[in-house]
Formats: structure tokens, sequence, C-alpha cells
């Protein structure tokens, strides 16, 4: 018989040693197993003397028993590390960038909705929305363009046929209807922006029978035309990321803004290259002005507490000038090479704390 004592030593201290599950059944099998040494010194007991025998076999069940909770301590340890280890090495960052160039591109169009919502937004902005067939009042009439109005003849418009009721609807030829159908449906103040499609009968190599404005509102009581030039210079800076951007308010005419002007921006042209900011040219690229009293009394608001300013502006416009896009024409392909040149990754979020 071997000594138990140092039996027991050595394979509980086998046992703490072992690095991983397998190695320890192996252990498990040397001590415990058919040819086990612990297996074997049972079978040696048959050799002993009764008193002997029954003495060593209680020792011996004291050594299997140590032995075998050792051995399940340890297996427990080294599920735990294994599952840790795999665990760590199975992780998912779900934080990671995926692979935008799988996904596609974004649209210039759509980038630059995106990036002017977010500078409005920070301004306190909200954004509306109305139809794209409007009715002749929405379009027109409210916005102080009676039916014989001049400026009628300048907006080359779509006009649907006659309905049941002898109404003739337009597809809408730019965002103001939405100033009129915002301020019809709601309480002041108001600060709205209105990105979205405008239609127009004109298609040449700068005009497209679809296109994009964005419609700027805001009514208040004590607004002036101070607050607007304050928005649209603060905007512009931001969207074309030019700090000391200047701008120019020229006075123009529109019938529902009094007074009305239109907003210049600077820039050079170096050769072929125009470049955005102080230079010797000017670029227009909006419209604006104090809202008509006599649009705010056809929405139903008192224009001796309330006054507002209102804006557009064409976003092909801005997004060709911002982005370098010299022509129109293939804003409107669905030409995936055109897409993936202008395009942007549509993980990348515009927004003002990460820039857009
Ligand atoms: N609706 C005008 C256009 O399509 C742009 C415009 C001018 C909008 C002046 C306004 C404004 O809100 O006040 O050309």
């Amino acid at each position: 018989m071997e000594d138990l004592e140092d039996l027991e030593r050595e394979l509980t201290a086998r046992v703490v040693e072992v690095a991983d599950l397998a190695a320890l059944e192996v252990l498990r099998v040397e001590a415990l197993g058919k040819k086990g040494r612990i297996t074997q010194q049972m079978k040696a007991l048959g050799g002993l003397g009764p008193d002997e025998r029954r003495a060593m076999g209680q020792s011996l069940n004291l050594v299997k028993t140590a032995v075998s909770a050792a051995i399940e301590a340890r297996r427990q340890v080294l599920r735990d590390l294994e599952l840790d280890a795999r665990l760590a090495e199975e992780r998912i960052d779900v934080s990671l960038p995926a692979r935008p160039k799988e996904i596609g591109r974004l649209h210039p169009i759509g980038q630059t909705i995106d990036e002017l919502v977010a500078i409005f937004g920070e301004m306190g902005f909200s954004v509306a929305e109305g139809p794209h067939i409007e009715t002749d009042f929405h379009n027109f009439t409210a916005l102080n363009i009676p039916p014989d109005h001049p400026a009628r003849q300048e907006h080359d418009t779509f006009y649907l046929p006659k309905d049941e009721t002898g109404e003739r609807k337009v597809l809408r030829t730019h965002t103001s209807p939405v100033q009129i159908r915002s301020m019809m449906s709601g309480e002041p103040p108001f600060r709205i922006i209105v990105p979205g499609r405008t239609f127009r009968a004109d298609h040449d190599a700068t005009h497209s029978p679809m296109f994009h404005q964005v419609e700027g509102l805001v009514i208040d009581r004590a607004t002036h035309m101070g607050h607007l030039k304050g928005t649209l210079t603060a905007f512009c800076r931001a969207f074309f990321g030019v700090d000391d951007l200047p701008l120019r308010f020229r006075p123009s005419f529109f019938p529902f803004p009094e007074p009305s002007a239109e907003v210049d921006i600077g820039c050079s042209r170096v050769g072929e290259q125009l470049k955005i900011g102080a230079g010797s040219d000017w670029l227009e690229i909006l419209g604006c002005g104090m809202v008509h009293p006599k649009v705010l009394v056809n929405c139903g608001i008192d224009p001796e507490i309330y006054q507002g300013y209102a804006f557009g502006m064409g976003i092909e416009r801005i997004a060709m000038l911002k982005y370098g896009i010299p022509d129109l024409r293939p804003f409107y392909d669905t030409d995936l090479r055109w897409l993936r040149h202008y395009g942007f990754l549509p993980l990348e979020q515009p927004s003002m704390v990460r820039g857009l």
C-alpha cells in the first residue's frame, strides 16, 4: 500500500495545477478511474487483515472524498475561466462602424436637408410639412398673390384638371404655402422650417420641373428684421463652414413679405474655381422678408400683436455651391457613378456637435 497522506497531498496539489478541463479529466482517470491509483489501493485492501483493512478502508475513503471534491472544485473554476474566455472572444462591439460602402450612399439632397435641419434645429426651429398638391388659395391667394397678380406668371405653374367642384389644384410652386397651413392650424408663436419638393413647368440646364426648397417662418410678438438677418447669417456661416462669410441683404420684391430682400453670399472666382467666402463677387441664394400684414390677416393672426419673418431657399442650389456640384441635371438621373462620387456615407449623421 502507498502512504495515503502522501497520495492525497500529491493528487490534490496536482489538481490545483491543472490548466484545462481535458487535463483535469486525464488526472481524474489517473486517480479514480478503473485502473486509477486510489482504485488500485482499494483493491489492495483485500490482502490486509480485518482490523487493518477497516482502518485503511476508512482512511482511503477520506482520501477518495477529498480528491473527488478537489477535482469538482477545480472543474468549476476551469469552466468559469473557459466561459469568460469565450465571452471575451465572441464579444461584438455594436458601436463599431458598419461597412457603409456596401450599404450605399446618401443623395446630396437628403444630406443637405439633414444638415440644415441640424443647424435650424439648434436654433429652436422645428420641421413642418405640407402637401405637394395645393389649393390655389394656399399656394397664391393667401400669400397675397390674387388671381390677376403678375407674380403668378413667373411661377410656371403645373395645374391639375378641374375637379367636380370646378376647383383647379396646383403642384405647389414653392414651400411658402406651408407658412399659411402652419399659421392657420396653430397658435403663434411659430418657429418652423419646411424642407420639401416644389414643382415648376421649367426644364433646362439650370431648372428642373421638380426641385427642393426650404422655407422658414418665425412669428412672435417682437420680431424684427434684425432677427431675420442674425438667423440667416448664422445659418449660412454654419452651413458653408465659413465663420466670416459676408452676407448682403439686397432690397427686392415678393408679394408675401414686406419689406422683401434677396440675400447674396460673398464668393470669389479664380479661373474656373468658385470659392465661397469673402471675395469680390456675390451669389444670390435666397429670398426673405418680414411677413406681410395681409398674409397674417389671411391666416387669422392680428398684425397689431404679431409680426415675423420668412425666407425661402433652393436646396439644390446651396448643395451645388457647398459641394462643388457643377450640374443640376444629374441630381435626378439615378446614376450610381454620380452618387458614389457626390453621395455621403449613411451612418455619418450631420450634427452641430460632431460637425456637418
Ligand atoms: N417662395 C419664394 C420663391 O419661391 C421664396 C421666398 C421669398 C420665400 C420670400 C419667403 C419669402 O418666405 O419671404 O422664390
